[in-house]
């Protein structure tokens, strides 16, 4: 299906990027508080009372597989949205969301992840994380090919939002999406459902980005198609899908710091799951 498409509709060129922020990245919001430093190697962003600010990629993807590190707001970040996104655009929009929401100094930061398809999210699954998010960087990359969209911290894989289309699950695979981030205030919701405040005698907040590393498909008007190109230059993150081991560790994490799955909430979803839900 998915092939068929890519063959008649679209034609891809795969691309491999690395790290400078110049190159890749637009400043999208928030004036100087987000930075470039280190010719391009290093992003910051920040927020104050003020503003957040945040950044897009120039380039718009279909398909690819993608690192950042990024080293989160240390201390007191409650109240703090760190977001890290692709997303296409428009009402039927597909979306594929880390979100890390702060917290007072020594609490767990929460990661948030969701997949939206064809504009439908509420598919959110939440994590603590295995080591404290704010004292190094980290490298927090999404997967996502035909069949997958696999979420990864540190390597380690902690979701994979499977290909169902066979069973009338939408899946992302037509929409060319950009890359998002940004660092705003939400203490109307983000910690403890917005009972912990932003303490503001402690802004500016700042989250710090770098070596973005990127195989990508671009749709263009060349005739290169992206599978055949990029399999073998790039080990393969097309069909890559995890091995046993691979799911092995997904389960540890998932059994071990995952604090909600949209999957087992059956007072939220009286009605029913999700038909994802009830597929292995
Ligand atoms: C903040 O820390 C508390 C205490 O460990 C935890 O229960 C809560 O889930 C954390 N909240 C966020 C938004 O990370």
């Amino acid at each position: 299906m998915a092939m068929r498409f890519l063959l008649v509709a679209c034609s891809l060129v795969a691309i491999a990027s690395a790290g400078n922020f110049y190159q890749e990245f637009d400043v999208t919001w928030g004036g100087d508080r987000a930075k470039n430093l280190d010719n391009g190697q290093l992003l910051t962003l920040s927020l104050d009372k003020a503003s957040g600010s945040g950044f897009q990629s120039k380039n718009q993807y279909l398909f690819g597989k993608i690192d950042m590190q990024i080293k989160l707001v240390p201390g007191n970040s409650a109240g703090t949205v760190t977001a890290y996104y692709l997303s296409s655009q428009g009402p039927t929009h597909d979306e594929i969301d880390f979100e890390f929401l702060g917290n007072p100094s020594g609490d767990p930061y929460t990661l948030h992840t969701n997949v939206f398809t064809q504009g439908k999210g509420n598919r959110e699954m939440q994590f603590k994380l295995w080591f404290d998010p704010t004292e190094d960087f980290h490298t927090y990359s999404i997967l996502w090919n035909p069949r997958h969209v696999i979420f990864m911290v540190d390597g380690t894989p902690i979701r994979d939002f499977k290909n169902l289309e066979s069973r009338g699950i939408a899946f992302p695979n037509s929409q060319p999406m950009r890359i998002y981030s940004s660092l705003w205030n939400a203490d109307d919701w983000a910690t403890r459902g917005g009972l912990v405040k932003t303490d503001w005698s402690k802004a500016p907040f700042t989250a710090s980005y770098r070596n973005f590393k990127a195989d990508t498909c671009v749709p263009s008007s060349a005739t290169t198609e992206c599978a055949s190109n990029s399999v073998p230059s790039n080990g393969g993150w097309w069909n890559q899908e995890l091995d046993s081991m691979g799911q092995q560790r997904m389960k540890w994490v998932q059994k071990n710091y995952m604090i909600y799955n949209y999957c087992s909430d059956l007072k939220r979803f009286s009605q029913g799951l999700p038909p994802e839900c009830s597929i292995a």
